[in-house]
Order: structure tokens, then sequence, then C-alpha cells
């Protein structure tokens, strides 16, 4: 995985019960995955508990990607997504745009701001007809440098191809 935040200085040492096959079953995958150690992939999954916990506080700052895949036939859905993007564009630092086939179109959009404001987004994106899937993923901003509003301090370039231009391309 990416870079920890957490000092890792101060490990804290705990006993957890499992039944014995679950465990063989967690080592299987973690192995698979390449986890060399169980204290790993645990701190993994504990990181990633709770940052999709709705208990995070909903103004917290955070950064990453909404992956999205949609077909840019349908109706005016180029046209919508970019438009959303715009109402976005403080939270949006970039968007990169790969057009997969005829029909189908990849878009990673790298994201920092507020989690609710990015979890909003990426429910906006997901209702659209044409959408096939939008998926938010986020790490949380250790916030003891810049308390409250230190994403802004991000320039945003906004950067993305207009797929609207592409769809003229496409009929
Ligand atoms: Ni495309």
């Amino acid at each position: 995985m990416s870079e920890k935040s957490e000092k890792e200085s101060s490990l804290v040492r705990f006993g957890v019960s499992m039944p014995e096959d679950l465990m063989g079953r967690f080592d299987k995958l973690t192995g698979k995955q390449g986890y060399e150690n169980r204290s790993e992939a645990i701190r993994d999954l504990v990181r990633k508990a709770i940052l999709e916990s709705e208990h995070a506080t909903p103004d917290q700052s955070a950064a990453g990607t909404i992956v999205m895949v949609y077909d840019h036939h349908v109706n005016d859905l180029a046209i919508t997504l970019t438009g959303l993007q715009h109402q976005y564009h403080h939270d949006i630092i970039s968007t990169m745009h790969i057009h997969l086939n005829h029909d189908q179109c990849l878009e990673v959009i790298v994201v920092r701001g507020q989690v609710n404001r990015l979890r909003e987004l990426t429910n906006r994106i997901k209702v659209q007809k044409g959408v096939f899937y939008a998926e938010l993923s986020v790490t949380f901003i250790d916030s003891t440098e810049g308390e409250t509003h230190h994403h802004h301090d991000v320039g945003h370039a906004h950067t993305h191809s207009h797929p609207v231009t592409e769809r003229k391309d496409g009929e």
C-alpha cells in the first residue's frame, strides 16, 4: 500500500483470538496479496475500515481518487459529467480520461477536499444513467500541521479532456 502517515514508533501490541480456519484463510489471502506478515495485513484492514467508516467527521480533509467507467454515447452523459466536475472544481486536482473502447470511458479524478463533498460528488456521478460504476478511494490528511483549511493551500490545477469533443468524433 501507499505511504503510512502514522508514527511507526508508537506501535501497540495486542492479542487477537480467531478461529483457526479463519486465520488460515486470512493468511492464504494476504500471502497471495504479497503481505509478509499478519501485522501489516491487519493494519491495512483497520485503516481501510476507518477510511470507509461513515463515522469519519464529514468536514475531514481527504485526498484520493474517484475512478469511474461510463458509456459516453448515453444522451448528454459526457456533458453532465463535465458539468458536475466543474461544480466541484475546488475539490478536483486533475482528471485523467482514457477511451477504453468505442463506447466506454475510464476516468480517474484526483480529488482533495472535505470528505463529505467528495462522497457527494461520487454519489452524484454514480447515479447517472450510463455510469457503470464510480468508486471513491481516499486517505485522510493528517490535520496536526495545518488544522482546518490547509487543503486550500494546494494549487488546484484543473486539467481534463472535454468528453464533449470526443463525442463528436465517435458519432
Ligand atoms: Ni472517452
